[in-house]
């Protein structure tokens, strides 16, 4: 007998994956004037800004001041005071606008952390190529190291973007076989802004002991094709603790 909660949940998620229609439609639209660095978001599913993000501006020590590097990542979240300044200069630089021409004029940011990977090897969970299963979403970081070919890069794995994909648990949304030297591996410079969309391919073995540190700033569309719909919001605004981008109401995060 076919299980009808789990024919329910391929339905929904084969549908949510028609959002992917919304990701055609605004490359088809966009494709004649779209510069290079948001073409490359639409085509490859990442890209590194034209600019960098002015980090004198921002005084950041206090999030990299470490004793030991002892793990695999730490994250530390970002105050509000300075999530403002940041939001801020994102919008100066057209970094916001470029992301609702990817995502659709309404979108929500949350995650606003610094994130930073110590010195141990890491085989297992963020670790290993994985999809965020979030459907579409754009995650930003922002180098805060000089580049360093020793350190652990982002990779990602091109156009997996554009996959349709369906998954019931957690190990599904893992593809530890997946050869490394398939993904393209992303060093940034300091201040780089790079744009990834999670639903791509990202990731792999941490094999590398140097630390390095990145702001990250997840971005998320919403609309009744999305995983943030009128139906979840309320839940979800008080969950992530979710930023509204179009209004700028920094609720920001809980510190
Ligand atoms: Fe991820």
């Amino acid at each position: 007998m076919i299980n009808k909660k789990n024919m329910f949940t391929n339905l929904r998620k084969q549908f949510l994956n028609r959002m992917f229609i919304h990701q055609h439609y605004f490359e088809i639209c966009h494709k004649f004037f779209l510069k290079k660095d948001i073409k490359d978001l639409f085509e490859n599913g990442y890209s590194v800004y034209n600019k960098k993000f002015p980090l004198e501006n921002i005084d950041l020590n206090k999030y990299l001041n470490y004793s030991d590097y002892d793990f695999v990542v730490d994250r530390k979240k970002i105050e509000n005071v300075d999530l403002k300044k940041i939001y801020t200069a994102l919008i100066d630089l057209g970094v916001i606008s470029m992301i609702k021409n990817y995502l659709g004029k309404k979108i929500y940011v949350y995650d606003n952390s610094i994130l930073t990977l110590g010195n141990k090897n890491s085989y297992s969970e963020s670790m290993q190529p994985h999809h965020d299963s979030k459907y579409r979403r754009v995650k930003i970081y922002i180098w805060l190291n000089d580049k360093n070919l020793k350190t652990h890069p982002l990779y990602y794995l091109k156009r997996t973007h554009k996959q349709i994909k369906l998954w019931h648990k957690y190990d599904e949304t893992r593809f530890p076989n997946l050869d490394q030297k398939k993904f393209d591996a992303i060093y940034g410079e300091k201040g780089s802004i790079i744009f990834f969309d999670t639903h791509g391919i990202h990731s792999h073995f941490k094999t590398t002991n140097v630390p390095r540190s990145v702001m990250e700033l997840s971005f998320e569309s919403f609309g009744f094709l999305n995983r943030l719909n009128k139906r979840n919001i309320k839940n979800e605004i008080n969950r992530l603790n979710l930023i509204d981008l179009d209004e700028i109401i920094f609720l920001g995060n809980k510190n």
